[in-house]
């Protein structure tokens, strides 16, 4: 199959504003960062967009540019932060509450531009998420009601800002958890659920359609139903809008796609892996009603499945116990700790085992993701890529993938997918790492 012609990106010219569905740690954390960054406060590490390079060419060539300086992303100073919360607090007092930075140091050097970021009233409802209690929410109750209050924040927000582009990112907490059924199958069965107040459509879902119905892409950092089911994915392809999700891949997950491929590549076999961790922050908080944490438990369970094929591996995997546990432990905070005891076995079948025990920040981990997305999808909308971006599978733990395609979860194909569609992007060279050249006129 020949490569298909590299598209021609239009430039990143004018204002981008961002919106946040929610803005707990993770957006309070994102935020303060690039606000931090902007003025030389703090370097944006983690984020691949700010700090890494990319390879083009052959390795003899030396051309390793900043990412940044390759694909004409959206300048950090020319973002503009627009959110929606159940709570009115704006970021200082919301990224204050988060206990995430450290007040001195990381809050009051940027308080005025903290302030400034007053969220809008959610489109919420308690049954979607019964441990918040807020009340900084639409007086409508009818889920059309709510679609249009959306879509009239985001283009006021467009307007009085002056923004040439925007992109929306779901920072909100994790919903309960709904299959795609007879409501998501197309268009029409969403909007006569709409219309119906379905239960199975969820606020994610209608704040996913505004962002839709107003050509802005939508990202999706948590783990519940949004635009990968048909209606959505269909109508975003239809309108040439880029999608992506779930489920920001930070903390355990993250080594899970690590370690499995590491596995996978040796041949080495798995019995079983228990994954547990503590955290006390409010997503922590959420997760511990068990229809929210199922949602998580669903995106966590699926990675190993997909990375180590089972059915093609018997010997090896074809009876995994996997466990994964979120325990809300308010006195760490955003500091989760995460435990994975892991059986291994190798040569013989000969038991090993594996201890990882990962003393972590989580809106440390998420923000910079954050930062990637919203770039990452502005560019994909600027270079006309509607639809799923699967290169950005990268930042999730449950990738959002064509119908019928296993998702790839291996962080460094991932990391090569990337790079290879930002390469094509700008009509460089694919990196095969076959590399016969450098040995042909020893
Ligand atoms: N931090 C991580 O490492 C990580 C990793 C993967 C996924 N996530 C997901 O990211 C999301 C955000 O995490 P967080 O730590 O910032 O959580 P958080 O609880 O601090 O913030 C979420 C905010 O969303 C608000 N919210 C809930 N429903 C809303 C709605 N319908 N409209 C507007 N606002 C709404 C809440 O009031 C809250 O302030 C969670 O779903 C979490 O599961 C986080």
């Amino acid at each position: 199959m020949s490569t298909p012609p590299s598209p021609t990106v239009a430039p990143a010219s004018g204002r981008l504003g961002v919106l946040t569905v929610g803005l707990g740690a993770v957006a309070s954390t994102l935020i303060a960062g690039v606000e931090l960054t902007k003025r030389g406060l703090g370097k944006p590490i983690g984020s691949l967009t700010q700090m890494g390079t990319i390879r083009l060419g052959k390795r003899t060539e030396d051309r390793s540019p900043l990412i940044s300086e390759f694909v004409p992303l959206a300048a950090l100073s020319d973002i503009v932060w627009g959110a929606w919360d159940v709570y009115p607090d704006d970021a200082y007092v919301a990224a204050s509450r988060a206990g995430v930075l450290e007040s001195g140091k990381h809050i009051e050097a940027i308080s005025d531009a903290l302030r400034e970021v007053r969220p809008m009233q959610a489109a919420f409802e308690r049954k979607y998420a019964r441990n918040l209690d807020g009340e900084h929410v639409k007086p409508i109750s009818s889920k059309r009601g709510m679609l249009n209050a959306i879509r009239e924040d985001i283009n006021k927000f467009r307007e009085d800002n002056k923004c040439e582009r925007l992109v929306m990112i779901w920072c909100a907490s994790t919903e309960i958890f709904i299959e795609p059924g007879r409501a998501h199958v197309d268009l029409e069965a969403f909007e006569k659920a709409i219309d119906a107040d379905d239960e199975t459509v969820s606020p994610c879902q209608l704040y996913a359609y505004a962002a839709l119905l107003e050509g802005v892409p939508f990202n999706n950092g948590a783990p519940n139903l949004a635009v990968d089911a048909p209606a959505l994915r269909m109508f975003a392809t239809e309108k040439n809008i880029p999608i992506s999700g779930k489920d920001f891949k930070t903390g355990q997950t993250l080594m899970k796609t690590v370690l499995a491929p590491m596995l996978k590549a040796r041949m080495l076999g798995l019995s079983g892996w228990y994954s547990t961790n503590i955290l006390g922050n409010r997503d922590g908080e959420v997760l511990d009603a068990p229809e929210n944490f199922k949602t998580k438990e669903e995106s966590k369970l699926g990675v190993l499945e997909d990375i180590l094929q089972p059915a093609k591996y018997p010997d090896l995997y074809g009876d995994v116990f996997h466990k994964v546990q979120i325990n809300y432990y308010p006195p760490r905070g955003d500091n989760k700790e995460g435990w994975d005891n892991i059986d291994i076995t190798g040569w013989l079948g000969y038991p090993m085992q594996i201890k990882v025990n990962f003393l972590c920040r989580d809106s440390i981990l998420a923000a910079p993701l954050a930062l990637d997305l919203v770039l990452f999808s502005d560019l994909a909308q600027r270079a006309g890529m509607g639809g799923i971006q699967e290169w950005l599978s990268f930042y999730y733990k449950s990738p959002q993938v064509a119908p019928g395609l296993y998702p790839e979860h291996d962080l460094f194909i991932q990391l090569t997918k990337l790079k290879n569609t930002l390469r094509w992007m700008m009509g460089e060279d694919q990196i095969t790492h076959l590399g016969r050249e450098y040995y042909e006129d020893l």
